[in-house]
C-alpha cells in the first residue's frame, strides 16, 4: 500500500491506472467506512482512499481540534482491505495559500445540517471538489449516514458536470441500532447505552408513517419530545422528500426522516429511508 501526502507524486501514482474508486474519510475509521470501501472494490479494482481531517467544515467552536486523528491504525485498516493508495496530505498541501475560493451553495444547504452549522456543507462541496480536482477518480462512494451530504455531492456532481460516478453505501450500524460514527467514542459507557435512542426515535418515525400516519409535524414534535424527555438536546427531527431533501409534503411517496441530537456536549446525526 501507497501513502501519499503530495499532489504531484500522486497524480504520477495514478496516472496509469485505466480506472479506479475514490472514497473521501476524515481518518479514525470504522466498519462504515470500511463498507464504503467494499462498495468500491466491487465497482473498480483500484481504490483511491482519503485521510483529510478538513478544516473548513468546522465551526469555530468545533471539535476541529479533539476530532480523532488514528493515521496509523487507519493505514493497518486499509491495507487490511487492501486499498493500494491512500492520500493523506497535511494542511500545507491542501490549503498552500489561504482558501478563498469557496463554493455557493444552493438553499438546500441552508436546512437541516446546513441550519445549525452554517458554512459546513460549503466547506464539505469546496473540498471534496478539490480531492475530486486532484484525484479525478471514475467514481467515488458516499455513506447515506450523511444524507444530505451524499444529496449535495450529487446535485454538484450534476450541475457541475463533473465526470465522476457517485455511488450511495448504506448506514452500518452496531447491535443495539446506533449508526457507527467516529464521534461515537466522546460519549460515556452510560451515554453509550443510551446513545441508540435516536435511532429507535428514527424507527418508532418510519413504522407509523408506514402505518400511514400522515401528520408528519405532529410525529416530528412526539419524536423530539420523547427525547428531551430522556435528556437530549434536540437540533432537529424532521421528515423530508428524498428526491429534493426539501421538507415532505402529505402526498409525497419516498420519504426519509433525518435527526440531529446532542447527548451532553456529543453532537449524533442518523437517518432513515421511509
Ligand atoms: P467522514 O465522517 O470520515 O466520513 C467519510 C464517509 O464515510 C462519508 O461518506 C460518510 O457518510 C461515511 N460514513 C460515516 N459513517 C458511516 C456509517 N456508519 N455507515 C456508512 N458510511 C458511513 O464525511 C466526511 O468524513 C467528510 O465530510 C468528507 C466527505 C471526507 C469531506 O471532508
Amino acid at each position: 500500500m501507497k501513502i501519499i501526502t503530495g499532489i504531484t507524486e500522486l497524480r504520477d501514482h495514478l496516472r496509469d491506472k485505466p480506472r479506479f474508486a475514490f472514497v473521501p474519510t476524515m481518518g479514525n475509521l470504522h466498519q462504515g467506512h470500511l463498507s464504503l470501501i467494499d462498495q468500491a472494490k466491487q465497482r473498480c479494482d483500484d481504490v483511491v482512499v482519503s485521510i483529510f481531517v478538513n478544516r473548513l467544515q468546522f465551526l469555530p467552536h468545533e471539535d476541529f481540534d479533539r476530532y480523532p486523528r488514528t493515521l496509523e491504525e487507519d493505514c493497518r485498516l486499509l491495507s487490511a482491505a487492501n486499498v493500494k493508495t491512500v492520500f493523506a496530505p497535511n494542511e500545507k498541501i491542501l490549503f498552500p495559500t489561504k482558501q478563498e475560493f469557496l463554493l455557493a451553495l444552493p438553499p438546500v444547504a441552508d436546512i437541516l445540517e446546513g441550519k445549525f452549522r452554517p458554512g459546513f456543507f460549503r466547506g464539505v462541496a469546496t473540498i471534496v471538489l478539490k480531492l475530486f480536482n486532484i484525484i479525478q477518480p471514475d467514481l467515488a462512494v458516499f455513506g447515506k449516514k450523511d444524507y444530505q451530504q451524499l444529496h449535495i455531492v450529487r446535485e454538484m456532481v450534476q450541475q457541475l458536470n463533473i465526470p465522476i460516478e457517485i455511488v450511495a453505501g448504506e448506514t452500518v450500524r452496531a447491535e443495539d441500532g446506533l449508526a457507527l460514527s467516529s464521534r461515537n467514542q466522546y460519549l460515556s459507557a452510560t451515554q453509550r447505552l443510551q446513545a441508540c435512542q435516536l435511532y429507535q426515535t428514527l424507527l418508532q418515525i418510519k413504522q407509523e408513517v408506514i402505518a400511514g400516519h400522515k401528520d408528519f409535524h405532529a410525529l416530528e414534535t412526539s419524536a423530539i419530545n420523547h427525547l428531551v424527555q430522556h435528556g437530549w438536546n434536540v437540533d432537529y427531527i424532521s421528515i423530508h422528500n428524498r428526491g429534493s431533501l426539501m421538507p415532505a409534503h402529505e402526498q409525497d411517496r419516498d420519504l426519509v426522516v433525518l435527526g440531529a441530537a446532542w447527548l451532553n456536549s456529543t453532537r449524533l446525526i442518523d437517518n432513515l429511508e421511509i
